[in-house]
């Protein structure tokens, strides 16, 4: 996920969720109100879901927030769209292998958010184990990430046709760790409590989201598909298009209107919400 533009035109879904989530939960967070108050955003993609939804529920204005991302071009473009908030600092961090230093030169944290970024970590033990170490004594967490969704199936379905298998040979690593778990809260709380958090809630929420017609579809696949950097410009939209055959098989779209542009496109997931303290 490299393309910082094309995300903040096409993050309708993340941007409804990480509202409705903050709305639902942001008051698990336990803000002291006291100066020196930090708050670390893992997975921050272009910024703007910590600019607009996060920041406005801090209780003062000179909290330390430090925004990262696995993606040099995310953090690049973070640092350059949001250059003008003096206390928001922008840094590469891939919370899915060992913290090589970040820990040392950025400490712990009174709170820690993610949205939208903790299914692409295979190794969630890992992911978990970094954010418990990064995590001040007394701090807190609220995470968001995906379970199940269609998308996940579909690049499954795709990576094993002869046309897209060799742009796909890991596609097991963009699957979301969870999407064929019968039972995700049981295996989350294994990776939470084996990391050492004793205090934690886990909801799974089963929701929807309806894409407006093929190209705003076509726009939010676009926007995160790990595979696309692998193809030309013409493969790239030819996949897009095998996408949405497999989208339409897969009885997701809402076929009654008769103007193709005006197809509806259903998506349903499971999006699961963390809140934990250390
Ligand atoms: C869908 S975007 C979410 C961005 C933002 N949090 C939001 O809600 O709009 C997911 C982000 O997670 C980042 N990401 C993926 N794997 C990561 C990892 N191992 N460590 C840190 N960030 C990662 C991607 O580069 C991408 O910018």
């Amino acid at each position: 996920m490299n393309k910082p533009n094309l995300y903040q035109r096409a993050n309708g879904l993340q941007r409804r969720d990480a509202e409705e989530i903050l709305e639902e939960y942001g008051h698990l967070l336990r803000w002291t109100g006291k100066a020196n108050e930090s708050l670390l955003d893992i997975g921050c993609g272009s910024g703007d879901v910590l600019i607009d939804f996060i920041v406005p529920q801090m209780p003062r204005d000179d909290v330390r927030i430090v925004g990262t991302d696995i993606s040099e071009q995310m953090v690049r473009h973070a640092r350059k769209a949001h250059s003008h908030c003096e206390n928001i600092f922008f840094e590469r961090l891939d919370i899915g292998t060992e913290l090589d230093g970040f820990l040392e030169s950025w400490g712990q944290f009174d709170h820690i958010t993610s949205f939208y970024c903790l299914h692409w970590v295979k190794y969630q033990t890992m992911a978990f184990s970094n954010i418990y170490a990064l995590l001040k004594s007394g701090g807190d967490c609220l995470l968001a990430f995906l379970a199940r969704n269609p998308i996940f199936d579909i690049y499954d379905q795709l990576s094993r046709s002869s046309k897209w298998t060799k742009y796909m040979t890991d596609v097991n690593k963009y699957i979301s760790p969870y999407q064929y778990c019968e039972n995700p809260a049981i295996k989350i709380e294994g990776v939470l409590s084996s990391v050492g958090f004793t205090k934690y809630q886990i909801q799974i929420t089963d929701r929807i989201y309806v894409y407006e017609g093929i190209e705003s579809l076509k726009k939010a696949v676009q926007a995160v598909n790990p595979f696309s950097e692998r193809m030309t410009l013409e493969l790239q939209e030819e996949f897009l298009n095998d996408y949405i055959d497999v989208v339409s098989r897969m009885s997701l779209r809402k076929s009654y209107c008769e103007n193709k542009s005006d197809y509806k496109f259903i998506t349903p997931y499971k999006l699961v919400m963390v809140y934990a303290a250390k």
